[in-house]
């Protein structure tokens, strides 16, 4: 894979709140094919560094391999990010200028059928991002429990026919085991009511029907929302005072908690509201610069249709 294939989603709009300033010190915690990553490099030369992180090995060779030029000023670790303190720590980068976040997959992984992440080719049903995430998507299609499989399809996927979708992995499993993601894509299309209720129609029409459902799958292998949920305070445990932490998410789920993270500390006091006086002592540690969040131009969701439900979120720190 080169790193053309992956168009980095809202380059401009992270830099404008990124802010990269010269000699500066910069992570990218997600630095899949380092697009953004050779912009901060780029915006913070002569000596400015980088630290870029990321679970996927191939994603990691292939920017460490585009990113040669810039060699002195770049630290490259393969590696999930829920330890990004530690990780940091043990570069040299704390504290920081900026943290940047650019969640999910990218586009080299999608199209990579050997990955399983996606059902446009036939592949084994893998989605792990790194080696240590355990479970296959196909453990899980093998071994959840209905209900536990209904549970991932509509919390991860928000999939409104979770429950008969589940029932069908369930009865084609026991014929014999669902191992690919063409027999997964088919088992899922199969469940699918052939009339959708009322107003599921409209939506449903645009999207594959196992697009939920993989997604969902992707999203329970790798743990992405406990991940983010234990990156966010380590993140900002090692921004400066001014540091800037930008976010990309690509699903509502991962927006509402870095929304909620953003919020609760720009508050700070997270004493009851009927409470007189704070007791808890808490002052806020974030300001929020992006009051709501920042989303694609029709042109760039023209141009890279993949960055269509990007949402972009901004603090400093205090
Ligand atoms: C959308 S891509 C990033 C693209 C990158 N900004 C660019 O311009 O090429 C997301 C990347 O984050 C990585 N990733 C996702 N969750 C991760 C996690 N919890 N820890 C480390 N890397 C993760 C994926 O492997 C993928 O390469």
């Amino acid at each position: 894979m080169s790193s053309h294939d992956h168009v980095p989603v809202l380059l401009e709009e992270t830099m404008a709140y990124l802010s990269p300033r010269e000699n500066g010190l910069y992570i990218d915690a997600t630095l899949g094919y380092a697009g953004h990553a050779r912009r901060i490099l780029e915006m913070t030369s002569p000596a400015g560094r980088l630290l870029g992180v990321d679970a996927d090995r191939l994603a990691f060779d292939s920017a460490r391999a585009s990113l040669q030029a810039f060699a002195g000023r770049v630290s490259l670790v393969c590696s999930y990010f829920d330890r990004l303190d530690e990780i940091a720590r043990e570069w040299g980068f704390v504290p920081v200028d900026g943290i940047l976040f650019d969640l999910g997959v990218s586009s080299p992984q999608l199209d990579d059928p050997g990955r399983g992440f996606s059902f446009q080719a036939s592949g084994p049903l893998d989605m792990r991002m790194g080696p240590d995430a355990g479970h296959t998507a196909a453990d899980i299609v093998a071994g959840a429990s209905e209900e536990e499989l209904a549970r991932i399809f509509h919390e991860l996927g928000e999939e409104r026919y979770s429950r008969r979708i589940a029932r069908q992995i369930v009865a084609a499993r026991a014929r014999s085991p669902v191992t690919t993601t063409n027999e997964l894509a088919r088992v899922v299309a199969a469940a699918m009511p052939r009339h959708p209720a009322a107003g599921a129609r409209v939506a449903r029409q645009q999207i594959h029907p196992a697009t939920r459902v993989f997604q969902a799958l992707r999203i329970a292998v790798n743990d992405e929302l406990g991940r983010l949920r234990e990156a966010l305070p380590r993140a900002l445990s090692i921004l400066r005072s001014q540091g800037r932490l930008v976010v990309i998410t690509f699903h509502s789920l991962e927006d509402r908690i870095v929304k909620r993270f953003m919020q609760a500390e720009a508050r700070g006091c997270i004493c009851p509201p009927d409470i007189p006086r704070c007791a808890c002592g808490r002052e806020p540690r974030l300001r929020i610069l992006t009051k709501k969040p920042l989303t694609p131009s029709i042109e760039e969701v023209k141009a890279n249709p993949r960055s269509r439900s990007a949402k972009l979120r901004a603090a400093e720190a205090i």
